[in-house]
């Protein structure tokens, strides 16, 4: 039987906390659920000496094939090239950027020792799904090792404008990197776009805008849109079930009947939190009948603690929260509760529920599953409505969501204003439309279609001539 292989850096692990792992990881564990696998990649730990692995732990369906990471390549792959390089460009923030030729180095390095690793595992008739910026790579190392297998890879950031893909002193090798795939997947079609306007660039497209390209080995690469999605039913039930968890309940109890604004991302620059208090702070101000009506729910778990950028922003959050509390707060008023940790899934579509505003204003986002999330665990007879930043891939889908551009605050304020006061008859017009997407580009037509790629490319890459 065909199996599939997820490679991914990060691995939630079942008995690990995935509350902070962000949406691949989410979106990874859900299209696994359904059909079983294997899921390889780094399991969270730093050793001093030779990294082990891979360690097997089975769960239900799903093979989990873990290895450790060395402090250095720690250090270098992952806060280094991966996150201080690759993905501020993808993110459009080159204020974060910094580019070291030995921390790319520790990135090549580190996609051989995947493909090492991984290898022994392989059997000849499995479908290899490769995802995200950490393993660009990957597949040319697998092709120089013998592996004939499909290859498909997933970008779950945004693919940049070529001209902000050209600050990397790299780009040209990394374009031809993704070339050794056989799918090449992103959210939306601007980010394709991007790509083959890059490939073009380099005269690795054919010049047209088509999606194929022979490469090294007379195979071809197919590029395409696969907009990730959510477990719908699964996280209505969890919406529906968690009214009686403890947390939900003293939420419930402490907000007075007031209306909620709730945000939930991992503590990130490119998350628009510091932008996101400062719209906040402009409904009080500009709407001051707010005062005292609403609170706003900000959970953000700390990451990435080892990149200076993120302790950064820890820091100015925290301040901005304490200073809209001591501006505004009353007796019996807190405007703003900042929650520097996790909580578990079923809490939050708890939590989501319970609110009347959804705030997901990143300043790029490669999809952004938080508002989906947010969308599906709405009550059908008064559901909330999602703030939703035009910069995030979501937009793209969810026309009927309250868009915003994450730096006009102003804006953003206004759009608070407008999703608090919404009647119920256009909230209930606009969610019932934006469920009708979610349900159709759901996770597992998310998997399928991408697989269906993959199978496709198999196919023509054995029937193709020498
Ligand atoms: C984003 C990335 C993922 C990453 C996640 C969490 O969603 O696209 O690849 O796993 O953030 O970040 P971390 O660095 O903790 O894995």
């Amino acid at each position: 039987m065909t199996r599939l292989v997820n490679v991914s850096n990060r691995v939630a692990l079942p008995s690990g906390s995935s509350n902070a792992a962000g949406g691949l990881a989410v979106g990874v564990l859900a299209a696994l659920r359904e059909h079983g696998g294997i899921w390889f990649g780094w399991n969270g730990r730093t050793v001093k000496g030779e990294p082990a692995g891979p360690q097997l732990t089975q769960d239900g369906n799903i093979t989990y094939a873990t290895i450790e990471l060395s402090e250095r390549s720690h250090e270098l792959y992952y806060n280094g090239f991966a996150n201080t390089s690759l993905w501020p460009v993808c993110h459009y923030l080159l204020g974060y950027f910094r580019y070291e030729r030995r921390e790319f180095d520790e990135y090549r390095r580190v996609n051989s020792l995947f493909a090492r690793k991984l290898i022994p595992l392989l059997r000849p008739d499995d479908l290899i799904w490769v995802h995200d910026y950490h393993l660009i790579p990957l597949a040319s190392e697998l092709r120089r090792a013998g592996i004939n297998n499909p290859i498909g890879f997933f970008l779950h950031v945004p693919f940049p404008a070529l001209e902000m893909l050209r600050v990397l002193p790299v780009y040209q090798q990394l374009l031809r990197a993704l070339c050794a795939y056989d799918v090449v997947g992103f959210h939306t079609p601007r980010d394709l776009r991007c790509f083959r306007d890059a490939l073009d660039s380099q005269g690795l497209g054919d010049g047209a805008g088509a999606d194929r390209r022979n490469h090294a080995n007379g195979a071809r690469m197919h590029a395409d849109v696969f907009p990730i999605g959510i477990d719908v039913d699964e996280c209505q039930q969890l919406a529906m079930q968690t009214g009686e968890h403890d947390h939900v309940k003293r939420m419930v109890k402490h907000l007075h009947g007031r209306q909620l604004l709730i945000g939930v991302d991992r503590l990130d620059y490119s998350k628009g939190l510091e932008e996101r208090f400062q719209a906040f702070t402009r409904l009080l101000e500009n709407y001051p009948a707010n005062r005292n009506q609403v609170s706003y729910i900000q959970v953000a778990p700390k990451t990435r603690t080892g990149v200076r950028a993120y302790d950064d922003i820890r820091e100015a959050l925290e301040q901005t929260a304490g200073q809209i509390n001591g501006r505004f707060a009353d007796i019996d008023w807190v405007p703003v509760r900042y929650l520097n940790r996790a909580f578990d899934r079923a809490t939050l579509m708890g939590f989501f529920r319970e609110s009347s505003v959804g705030l997901v204003t990143p300043v790029r986002d490669g999809m952004n599953l938080v508002v989906k999330e947010f969308i599906a665990s709405q009550p059908l007879y008064d559901p909330g409505m999602p703030v939703l930043s035009s910069l995030a891939g979501a937009a793209h889908e969810l026309s009927d969501a309250i868009l915003v551009n994450p730096y006009d605050v102003d804006g953003v304020a206004d759009a608070m204003h407008r999703a608090l006061n919404m009647s119920e008859g256009e909230r209930r017009e606009r969610h019932s439309s934006m469920l009708a997407v979610l349900r159709r580009n759901d996770i597992t037509a998310w998997r399928t279609r991408f697989v269906e790629a993959l199978l496709q490319a198999q196919g023509q890459n054995q029937t193709a001539d020498p």
